[in-house]
């Protein structure tokens, strides 16, 4: 084992373990974000969409320090108890989907009248820069536009129609509405039964959502549209759709929709407070 060859090589197996090691509290995220669906051009066109959006209550739990970038750390505007939108990403039936399609690169100045509207209902929830198709970091909205619209043609054919027309799924489909009316309210002592939230939605939209959870807490939950936006099932084949509520399924079958931080973040809410006009 300790030969003058093997030990330099030792040295480098250690040394990638231990970048494994430290880079993977990330990869959770990571996967939500999708990193490595393909990409490139000429991929085929997509089948459907997935609006995916995030639970804030979970996701700002991660939150260790604050930058003005995070939606999580706005006090009293953080989006604490809905459901804020990730991206609207198409899709293919097996399960894979395009990424990167075209070599548009992101301009906020093109989405520049919606920014209201998207600092409040599509906030990136953390201050990491993800990825930008070129290889380099760039903005959450970026990301989204990059990686997930520019492979929606021919349904959008500019960044402007994507952001504005995600917001307005959004708005139509109103997830949080339906899950308050259904009992399902933000708690960080109420443990729900994860059918029973996947039922409110199927009746509320007559199609059923896919949910992703943090160990028991709601992560995620992603509604599904054929391309002329009526609601679709995500799943497709009709075992799948047993998997959401059993083995497969990130979830237990009882769930959290943790409140937004409330208490042990001390150093984030004076940050917050001292930062109200975000
Ligand atoms: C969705 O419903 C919630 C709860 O009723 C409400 O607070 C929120 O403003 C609604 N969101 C939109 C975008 O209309
Ligand atoms: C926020 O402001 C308060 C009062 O001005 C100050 O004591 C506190 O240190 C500030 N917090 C941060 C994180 O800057």
């Amino acid at each position: 084992m300790s030969s003058p060859l093997t030990q330099p090589l030792l040295c480098l197996f250690l040394a990638l373990l231990f970048v494994a090691g430290t880079s993977s509290p990330a990869r959770a995220s990571d996967e939500l974000e999708r990193v490595g669906g393909g990409g490139g051009e000429n991929q085929r066109e997509f089948d459907y969409f997935a609006l995916a959006l995030q639970w804030p209550g979970t996701y700002c739990q991660r939150t260790r320090k604050c930058c003005s970038s995070n939606g999580c750390c706005r006090g009293s505007n953080s989006p604490a108890t809905i459901f804020t939108i990730h991206g609207l990403w198409p899709d293919y039936n097996d399960g894979t989907w395009p990424s990167c399609c075209t070599k548009s690169s992101f301009d906020p100045k093109e989405i520049s009248t919606l920014n209201d509207a998207l600092e409040k209902y599509w906030p990136s929830l953390s201050c990491s820069k993800p990825s930008s198709c070129n290889g380099g970091k760039g903005s959450f909205w970026g990301h989204e536009w990059e990686k997930h619209g520019t492979c929606s043609y021919p349904v959008f054919e500019n960044e402007y129609d994507y952001f504005l027309t995600t917001l307005n799924l959004y708005f139509k489909y109103n997830v949080t509405s339906v899950l308050n009316d259904a009992g399902y309210v933000p708690s960080n002592t109420e443990k729900y039964p994860l059918g029973g939230i996947i039922s409110a939605i199927e009746n509320a939209f007559h199609a059923s959502p896919q949910i992703i959870c943090s160990k028991d807490s709601v992560e995620e939950l992603r509604l599904c549209f054929y391309k002329d936006f009526k609601p679709r099932d995500c799943a497709i084949a009709s075992d799948a759709k047993i998997d959401m509520v059993t083995s497969k399924s990130s979830c237990p079958k009882y769930v959290s929709l943790p409140e937004f931080a409330s208490t042990g973040h001390d150093g984030l809410q004076s940050w917050a407070s001292n930062n109200s006009a975000l």
